[in-house]
Parts: structure tokens; sequence; C-alpha cells
């Protein structure tokens, strides 16, 4: 395989990246936005922000490229730090030649290295297949029209105010199921990306504000944030649809609105993400508040990726588990329950009281 010489993008390669990447994308999709408009928050002019893009340049020019973007996501009690990989391409004329392959090997290297649990992407799943990642997760979708929602409860009033006061809601916000930890400023520039019209609501009961919801207005309404009392996000909903046809949301099934969303869909269906273990030992940390609950008392597991790292889990871990990397994040992230996917014996039956384990990537957060 040929070497080729991988580096960071400085602040200065910021115009040049950009170019790059819109004509690498321009093969996908004639009319493909400029990658400031889709993702503003990637692309500041600054090292620390351009050094999250992995680059070979040839002949003084950029000609491949792999962002890297660090996150640290809350996911009910666990905290989850995950990268999430975007802009994965290299120039239409050097394609097959092995530059993504090269920085997409060198990335996963750096991010094991990192003790990382997780690296999450969207894309076509045989290709990152070799890499690692598998097409996993219990989260659910669900499409909530008039005729599915109930009437609310009387007595909350929603308002919607400018987004610019997303701050004011900050605290709330952090009450959600599952939250990246970023700030209100970051999160604001994220509901400009790719020039998206997002709206903020605040629903108050007793002149207290209870819940708050952001959304993605189109044709329907994207619900991608939401956090406080059921009956506050349940009466935001009801004022949405008075104006628009439906209003969709993508949730984790350990959502303090799961209950509700899944009870209110007119349509519905799971959603699978694609999700590659990092740090093994940093994954069974990250997720200790989540194993000790669901651990029966008296029993333990070694689970072993086959070539790579192993974990131990409860007590005894006698038992030993081996798969290949892209098996055990199935067994770990589902969506169906370890002893149905891999035919366990009735004496490992206890691991469907364990996995699968949640992880949500909030919808503002993907890359
Ligand atoms: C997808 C893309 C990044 C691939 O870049 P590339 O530099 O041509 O990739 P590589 O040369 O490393 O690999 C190309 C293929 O050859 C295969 N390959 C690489 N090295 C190989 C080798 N030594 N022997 C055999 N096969 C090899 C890879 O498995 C890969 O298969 P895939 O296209 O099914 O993934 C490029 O086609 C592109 O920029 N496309 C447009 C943007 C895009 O769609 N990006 C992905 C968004 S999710």
């Amino acid at each position: 395989m040929q070497n080729f010489t991988l580096e960071n993008a400085r602040a200065g390669d910021r115009a040049e990246l950009l170019d790059y990447l819109q004509n690498a994308f321009l093969t996908n999709d004639p009319n493909h936005a400029r990658f400031e408009a889709l993702y503003p928050d990637l692309f500041h002019a600054t090292d620390e922000a351009m050094a999250r893009h992995r680059i070979i340049r040839e002949d003084g020019k950029i000609r491949a490229c792999v962002g890297w973007y660090p996150m640290d996501v809350r996911v009910g009690a666990c905290k989850v730090r995950v990268y999430g990989i975007g802009q994965v391409s290299c120039a239409p004329e050097l394609r097959k030649g092995g530059r993504m392959t090269a920085l997409l090997s060198d990335v996963c290297a750096k991010m094991d290295a990192s003790g990382a649990p997780l690296a999450w992407l969207s894309g076509w799943r045989p290709r990152y297949a070799n890499f690692g990642w598998e097409a996993v997760g219990t989260n659910l979708h669900s499409s909530i029209d008039k005729r599915s929602l109930p009437e609310p409860e009387p007595g909350w009033r929603v308002e919607e105010i400018d987004a610019s006061q997303l701050g004011t809601l900050d605290a709330l916000s952090r009450t959600a199921s599952a939250f990246e930890e970023t700030s209100a400023e970051i999160r604001l520039e994220r509901m400009t990306r790719g020039g998206k019209q997002h709206r903020v609501f605040k629903a108050s009961r007793d002149n207290d504000v209870k819940a708050m919801c952001v959304m993605q207005a189109g044709e329907g309404a994207d619900l991608y944030e939401w956090a406080g009392d059921n009956a506050g996000i349940h009466a935001i909903i009801a004022h949405v649809l008075k104006t628009q046809k439906n209003v969709s949301v993508t949730y984790s099934p350990i959502d303090s609105a799961a209950r509700m969303f899944w009870d209110y869909a007119s349509t519905f269906n799971s959603s699978l993400t694609m999700l590659r273990i990092c740090d093994f030992g940093a994954l069974v940390k990250s997720y200790a508040p989540i194993l000790e609950k669901r651990i029966p008392a008296g029993k333990g597991i070694t689970l072993e990726i086959e070539g790579g790292a192993s974990v131990k889990i409860g007590t005894p871990a006698g038992d030993k588990i081996t798969l290949n990397r892209l098996s055990m994040t199935r067994l770990i992230f589902g969506p169906v329950a370890p002893s149905v996917a891999f035919n366990l014996k009735d004496n490992l039956r206890w691991l469907d009281q364990v996995f699968p384990l949640p992880f949500i990537l909030p919808n503002l957060s993907h890359v």
C-alpha cells in the first residue's frame, strides 16, 4: 500500500479545505451545499477547529480529508465521550488509491489511543464495517399528527421565543435525558446549520417555565431538543401541530418522554445508528451507572473482542464470550437482545437484562 503523508489542517487552510470539500461532494450531489453553510460550528477559522480535519496534501493541494470531532454526550446518568466522523472524502480524480483508507485507519488508531469509548458516523455500512462500525441501537422514531395526539392538559401556556434566547433555557435544556455538553452559543450556531429555520418553545404553568423544545421547521417539524415536564412537552407539540402537518422525533427508549412519544405516534419505526467501539474498557466505565443497576447479583462475564481488548463485568467473571468487533458492538448496543442475536446458553440469559445499552447522539450534534 502506498504511504501517504497525513497532517492536521490549520487555520490558514480553511478556505482551501472548504473549496476542496465542496468539489469532492459534488460527485454525490451536483447541488451539494457548501460545508460552512452545513456545519458553521465545525469550520471556525482557528487552528483548534481546523485540526479536527486530518488531510492528505499532494503537490501542495488538499486531496483527501477525514473530520473527527470529539463530543461529550450524557445518556441518562452516563457520560460518554464519542467522536463524530464526517467529511470523509477524496479528490474525484484520485479515488480508489487508498487515501480514505489511510486517513480512516489513522483516525481510528488515534481514537482507540485517546481513551474514548465510541465513535459515531452516518454512512454506507459496507465501507465503514471495514473500519469497525456496525449498524446498531435501540432508538425509536415517532411521527405525531393531530389525530394521534390527545388534547393536552389545560393550564399550560406555550410561547415561542426568539432562538437567540436559547441561553435563558440552558439549565432546563441540561436536564434532558440525552444531552451533548456544549455551550448555548454552539447550540445556537448549530441551529443555523444548512440555513434551516429552528424554533424554540417554552411551556409554563403557574408562571414557572417547566418544559422546552427546539424544532426544525419544514413541511412537518422535527423535534431536536426537549426537556422538562412531559405534559409541557405535550402542550408544545399540540401548539406546533396547529400550523405544522406533523412532528417527528427520534429518541432513546430510556428517555423520560419515550413512553409519551410512543403512545402518541401516528407512524413509527426504529432508528439504527453506526457505532464503533474504540476503548472497550472506557466503554464499561462510562456505562457503569447503568451496568451496576442491571447486572444481577452473583453474575459476571468476560467479554473479549477477537484480537483486541477484553473487559470483565459483574462478579465472578468466569464465563467468556469472544466475538469479532462488529458482533460485540451488536451484543452491547442491540437492537436485539443478546440471547436472541447470539443464541446464548440458558446460563447466560441474564445478559438480556444488561444489554442492549442505550446510546443516542442528539440530532443537532450529528456531523
Ligand atoms: C468514499 C471516498 C471517500 C473513498 O475515497 P478513496 O480515497 O477512493 O478510498 P480508498 O481508495 O481508500 O478506498 C476505495 C475503495 O477501494 C477499496 N480499497 C482501498 N484500498 C484497497 C486495497 N489496497 N485493495 C483493495 N481495495 C482497496 C476500499 O475498500 C474502498 O471501497 P469502498 O469505496 O467500497 O469504500 C471517495 O469516493 C469520495 O470522496 N466520495 C465522495 C464523498 C463521499 O461520499 N464520502 C463519504 C460520505 S459518508
